[in-house]
């Protein structure tokens, strides 16, 4: 068997969560890959909505198992108060989801160093969800980091003493007044919480599970704009968010790989700094905010909004190698006259659809109109319902991008999920 990703082809929030849970069935395992609690993963069914940051979004389905694979970093603290957040105290979690033991630890000294960054950048910040992220990356290649396999070992307040003096060593140089008296005996209080679990050599379950003909999905985190190297670097986030993080963070072989399920909205939204060419300034983008409820699930930020951008798509397909595509919040366009696509950049009068080296203030992006639909989607059951300005738009991304669009998401919940 193979692995199938799935994974965002923007800059995160695309619907990640809600599909996986959409797809779970299929799977024995779930697994994320890469990143953390920055991640804001949200599914609904029943009316109720959940929120995760950490755990798999595999995890509302009966018989999965749930990996938390070596490329995460985890932050104890937010991964209990998940569980508890679950709100299932029948359901035994420790049998259901299981740790990389060579997942790294995020400390309260990150989040602490994460802020003080954000804060000595002023302008030019990233716009970091402040979860520590980057400091514990950091830590990670610079080969200090505290890893989940650590907190059995017989000196590991010794290693995480070693590391927080170096960071107060580092965050003497920012002028940042901080106290982590109380976040550090929380952390530590959850540190006995997640030593509950099971702490595996996931590379090898993985494998051998694979060997043993289980199915596997593996759930990315953020999306391929904020990716280290392919992003839109400085302000990405600290992984790689791409497919090829999938073998690094899991322990897979790249043919290994089997399916990329590659999810976009149906236009486009950002949280944080960084540029966005699409992005609108006028009505529309406050009509795409309000009727796409674009606040983060994670800093309940205003997610910045624009339409679609074919340019950036096609890079991401390109980076991914994705198989199928996903579209999603397709009915938060329902009640447009006309929607926009970026089929271009207009970069200082020359025109290109290549995803250039630096995204600026210089590009300005060449669209072409389409007609709306001006139908109410989220009723709809079947493709068969489609109106045809919709299936029109869907061709339209499929002829530029070269890949089918196989599930066309119509609403948040479960149910409102329409295969092609
Ligand atoms: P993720 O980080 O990729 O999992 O996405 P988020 O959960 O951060 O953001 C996606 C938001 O859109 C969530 O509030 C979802 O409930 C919601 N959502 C997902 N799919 C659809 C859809 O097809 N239509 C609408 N209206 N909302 C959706
Ligand atoms: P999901 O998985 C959207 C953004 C932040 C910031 C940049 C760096 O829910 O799609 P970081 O905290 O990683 O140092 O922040 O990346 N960012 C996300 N934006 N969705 C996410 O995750 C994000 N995770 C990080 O807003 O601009
Ligand atoms: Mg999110």
């Amino acid at each position: 068997m193979k692995v199938d990703v799935l994974l965002g082809l923007q800059w995160g929030d695309e619907g990640k969560g809600k599909i996986v849970d959409v797809l779970t069935p299929n799977y024995n395992i779930i697994t994320r890959f890469q990143g953390g609690p920055n991640a804001g993963h949200t599914l609904e069914f029943n009316n109720i909505k959940h929120v995760l940051h950490t755990i798999p979004s595999g995890i509302f389905r009966e018989n999965t198992i749930n990996i938390i694979g070596n490329g995460v970093v985890i932050d104890p603290v937010i991964f209990k108060k998940e569980i508890f957040d679950l709100q299932k105290p029948e359901i035994d979690f420790t049998k259901i989801i299981y740790i990389s033991k060579k997942a790294h630890l995020i400390l309260p000294t990150h989040k602490i160093l994460d802020a003080a960054s954000e804060k000595a950048k002023g302008k030019s910040k990233i716009g970091s969800t402040l979860k520590g992220i980057g400091p514990t990356y950091m830590d990670k290649t610079g080969r200090n980091g505290l890893r989940i396999g650590d907190i059995i070992s017989e000196n590991f307040i010794e290693k995480y003493n070693t590391l927080k003096q170096k960071h107060l060593k580092l965050l003497k140089q920012y002028n940042f007044s901080f106290d982590i008296t109380d976040t550090e005996n929380e952390w530590f209080e959850a540190i006995d919480f997640i030593k509950k679990y099971k702490f595996i050599d996931s590379e090898n379950f993985i494998n051998k599970s694979l060997s043993n003909n289980k199915t596997i999905l593996a759930e990315g985190a953020q999306g391929t704009l904020l990716d280290i190297d392919f992003g839109t670097y400085p302000f990405v986030t600290s992984s790689n968010t791409v497919c090829a993080g999938a073998c690094t963070g899991l322990g897979i072989a790249p043919n290994k790989i089997g399916e990329v399920f590659g999810i976009f909205k149906a236009y486009c939204t950002r949280v944080g700094s960084g540029p966005f060419p699409t992005e609108l300034f006028d009505e529309n983008g406050k009509k795409l905010q309000d009727t796409g409820h674009e606040f983060g699930a994670t800093t309940g930020r205003a997610r910045r909004c624009g339409w679609l951008d074919l340019v950036a798509l096609k890079y991401a397909v390109m980076i991914n190698g994705v198989t199928q595509l996903y579209m999603m919040k397709t009915d938060v366009l329902d009640d447009f006259d006309t929607i926009k696509i970026a089929t271009a950049y207009n970069i200082n009068g020359k025109i290109t659809d290549i995803f250039p080296y630096e995204l600026n203030d210089n590009i300005k992006p060449v669209y072409t109109e389409l007609k709306g639909w001006k139908t109410d989607l989220t009723k709809i059951n079947s493709a068969n319902e489609f109106p045809e300005e919709l299936n029109n738009y869907i061709k339209f991304i499929e002829d530029n991008v070269g890949v089918p669009v196989k599930i066309v998401s119509v609403g948040p919940d479960r149910n409102q999920t329409i295969n092609r």
